[in-house]
């Protein structure tokens, strides 16, 4: 069995998952890796590593500490979220995600950052950081309504941190506007 698996059916009956990658989804992460590499205006701000058929094979049977996920609509894998950095031992895992252009603002970024928060907590972490392009006005936009406090990293980055203690929990606290 999966750890972390989610799933929620929408009222018109389509299949929303978001799991952990394992080797049952090399195919999916195939196909959505090749969708990512002929979109480069999404490469262009979102590049953790390369697209490629070798690099989706990789993370499908990847077994370590880092975390990767997908969101499927009805079995298509639409989204990608990552953790990383407990591998090299850092303390504070590095948040990534990408939703398919064709399935943007439907609320799956929110849905897939919710997760990987959930995973940090019972992971035991408190912080979560990550960088964005200061041009990726949409990231920018939905981290800070995750809570996340963006500072500037170079010209051209922010660094984004959030603290997930019990105390704060992203849109959740964005809402009530104790931020
Ligand atoms: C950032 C990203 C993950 C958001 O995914 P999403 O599924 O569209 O997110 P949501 O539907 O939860 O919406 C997030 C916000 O983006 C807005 N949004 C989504 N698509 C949009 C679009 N095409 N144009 C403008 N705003 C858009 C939504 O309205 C929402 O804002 P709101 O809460 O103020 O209404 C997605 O745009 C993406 O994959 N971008 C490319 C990769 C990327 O930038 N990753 C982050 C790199 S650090």
């Amino acid at each position: 069995m999966r750890t972390h698996d989610r799933q929620t059916t929408t009222s018109c009956g389509r299949n929303v998952k978001m799991h952990q990658i394992t080797s049952a989804d090399a195919g999916s992460v195939r196909l959505f890796f090749q969708e990512l590499a002929g979109d480069s205006e999404t490469v262009s701000v979102f590049h953790p590593h390369l697209f490629t058929p070798e690099q989706a094979v990789k993370i499908a049977h990847y077994n370590g500490l880092d975390y990767y996920a997908a969101v499927l609509l009805d079995d298509r894998m639409v989204g990608y979220g990552m953790l990383r950095g407990w591998d090299e031992g850092y303390e504070i895992p590095s948040l990534g995600l990408v939703i398919s252009a064709s399935f943007r603002g439907l609320g799956l970024g929110h849905l897939m950052m919710n997760y990987l928060h959930t995973v940090v907590r019972l992971r035991g972490a408190k912080t979560i950081m990550l960088k964005v392009y200061k041009e990726n006005e949409t990231a920018a936009r939905l981290y800070r309504q995750m809570g996340y406090v963006l500072s500037d990293l170079n010209e051209r980055e922010w660094k984004g941190l959030c603290e997930i203690g019990a105390a704060h929990r992203g849109c959740e606290c964005d809402r009530k506007g104790c931020k």
